[in-house]
C-alpha cells in the first residue's frame, strides 16, 4: 500500500519534540522561545494571546521608518516608538528614547515590548526590554532575512558604543518571534544578499541536505524577481536556518563552549574586511561571503577541510554573485586588515580563533597554529586556485 505523503520535510521528522503547527520551540538558557514562521504578519490580539499579556497591558511597539507600514498592520492605535533606520541608530540615545516611550505610556513589568524590524530594531528593542524595570515582556516580528536566520533567534541583545559594534549587550530571548514571509516583498536587494551569506554559512554548518538546498533555491538579487514570490522560495530555507541556529543555541546559550562561537564561520576576516574597507561600504553578508572563502582557504593550508568542500563552498558563493577574489576589490591596505583582525572581539581566553570548515560541519582553531604569514597569503590571493 502507497503511504500518504509526509506533512513534513525530511529534518522535521527527525526532530518533533522542536516543532509542532507551524511553531519551533527551543529553550535558551532557562527561557522558552518560540518561532513562528507563517506567510502573514500577526494581528495585535495574536501576540498578546500568544505571551499571555492582558489585552489591558501596556505595549510600545518599536520600529522604524522602513518598517513602520508593518507596524501599522499589526496595530493602528498602540503607541509605537519610531527610529530612524540603519546601524548609526544602534546606540545608546535610542535605547532611551525606547525606554523613555516605555515610561510614557505607564509599560510596568506585565507589559509587551514588541520589536518590529531587522537585527538593529530587534537588538534594540530586546535590550531595552531585558534592563527595563529587571526585565519586561519581549515579542519581536523580525523583517530582514539576516533578522530571520540569525539576528532575532538566540536571545543576544545589544547596542554599539564606543565605536565598537555591539559593546553593550545581554543575553535574553524574546518568548515569541514571529518571521512573515510576506514583508520580505519590500527587502532591498542589498538586504536580501546580505540575510543571503548568512543562510549559505548556516547551511556549511549543518549538513549536506541543507547545501544542496542552499543550491537548488538559487535565484537573483533582483528585487523585481525577489518580489514576486519570495516566501515561496525562501521558507523552507528560513525555516531550515531557524533550526539549525536554535538547536545550536540551546546547546550553548551564552557561548561560553565552541558551538555557538561555530555560527562566527566568516566573520573573523569578514568583520576585518567591514573595517579595512570602511564600515558600511559592504553590506554585513557580503563580506561574510568573502570571509567563509578565505576560511576555507585557510582550512585547507592547516588540512583541515577538505579540497572538494573548499571548492563547493567558494562554488556556491560565487554562484550568489558575491566577489569572491582576494585581495577584495575594496581593500586597500593589508595592514589595516591584519590590525582589524587582531582587534577582532571574538577571543576566547584573550586568544584569537577562526572557525573553518572541515569534512562536516565546522571546528575552531586557534590562532597560535597560524602564522602571520599564512594570513598575508590567504589575503593576498596566494592560496587562490
Ligand atoms: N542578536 C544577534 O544574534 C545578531 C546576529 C546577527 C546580526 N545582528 C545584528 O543585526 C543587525 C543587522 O541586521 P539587519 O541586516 O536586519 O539590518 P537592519 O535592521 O539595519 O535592516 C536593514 C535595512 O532594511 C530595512 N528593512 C527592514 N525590514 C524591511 C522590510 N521588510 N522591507 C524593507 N526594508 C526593510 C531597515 O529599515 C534597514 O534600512 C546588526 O546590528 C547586527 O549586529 C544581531
Amino acid at each position: 500500500m502507497k503511504r500518504p505523503p509526509s506533512p513534513y520535510p525530511f529534518w522535521y521528522r527527525k526532530i518533533p519534540e522542536i516543532y509542532t503547527n507551524g511553531n519551533y520551540s527551543f529553550t535558551f538558557g532557562q527561557t522558552p522561545s518560540q518561532v513562528h514562521i507563517e506567510e502573514q504578519i500577526p494581528s495585535l490580539e495574536t501576540i498578546l494571546k500568544e505571551s499571555n499579556t492582558s489585552s489591558a497591558a501596556a505595549v510600545l511597539l518599536v520600529c522604524d521608518t522602513h518598517t513602520e507600514y508593518i507596524t501599522k498592520k499589526i496595530s493602528r492605535n498602540r503607541p509605537t516608538c519610531v527610529l530612524e533606520s540603519g546601524e548609526t541608530q544602534k546606540n545608546w540615545g535610542s535605547v532611551e528614547r525606547i525606554i523613555t516611550e516605555a515610561r510614557e505610556v505607564g509599560l510596568g513589568r506585565d507589559g509587551l515590548f514588541i520589536g518590529i524590524g531587522g537585527g538593529v530594531i530587534t537588538d534594540l528593542t530586546s535590550f531595552a526590554a531585558s534592563v527595563y524595570m529587571r526585565g519586561a515582556g519581549l515579542c519581536l516580528v523580525s523583517t530582514t532575512l539576516l533578522g530571520m536566520t540569525d539576528a532575532a533567534v538566540g536571545g543576544k541583545t545589544g547596542f554599539d558604543l564606543l565605536g565598537i559594534k555591539n559593546l553593550v549587550g545581554t543575553f535574553s530571548p524574546a518568548s515569541h518571534i514571529y518571521m512573515s514571509l510576506e514583508v520580505l516583498k519590500t527587502l532591498p536587494s542589498r538586504e536580501w544578499k546580505s540575510g543571503m551569506a548568512e543562510l549559505i554559512k548556516t547551511a556549511v554548518l549543518d549538513s549536506a541536505e541543507t547545501l544542496d538546498l542552499v543550491k537548488s533555491k538559487k535565484m537573483p538579487f533582483l528585487d523585481g524577481a525577489l518580489a514576486r514570490e519570495p516566501g515561496l522560495h525562501m521558507k523552507e530555507l528560513i525555516e531550515r536556518a531557524v533550526l539549525v541556529k536554535g538547536r545550536m543555541v540551546e546547546t550553548d546559550p551564552r557561548e561560553t563552549g565552541t558551538e555557538r562561537a561555530l555560527l562566527n564561520l566568516g566573520h573573523s576576516f569578514g568583520h576585518a574586511l567591514e573595517s579595512a574597507a570602511g564600515l558600511g561600504t559592504l553590506s554585513h553578508g557580503e563580506a561574510v561571503a568573502w570571509g567563509m572563502i578565505r576560511a576555507c582557504e585557510l582550512g585547507q593550508a592547516l588540512g583541515i577541510t577538505p579540497p572538494a568542500r573548499a571548492r563547493e563552498i567558494t562554488k556556491i558563493i560565487a554562484a550568489y554573485g558575491y566577489e569572491t577574489a582576494a585581495p577584495h576589490s575594496l581593500l586597500k591596505d593589508i595592514r589595516t586588515f591584519i590590525k582589524a583582525l587582531e582587534g577582532d572581539k571574538k577571543k576566547k581566553a584573550g586568544k584569537l580563533s577562526f572557525v573553518v570548515p572541515d569534512a562536516e560541519r565546522a571546528v575552531l582553531v586557534s590562532a597560535d597554529i597560524i602564522g602571520l604569514r599564512l594570513l598575508e597569503q590567504i589575503i593576498n590571493g596566494d592560496l587562490q586556485q
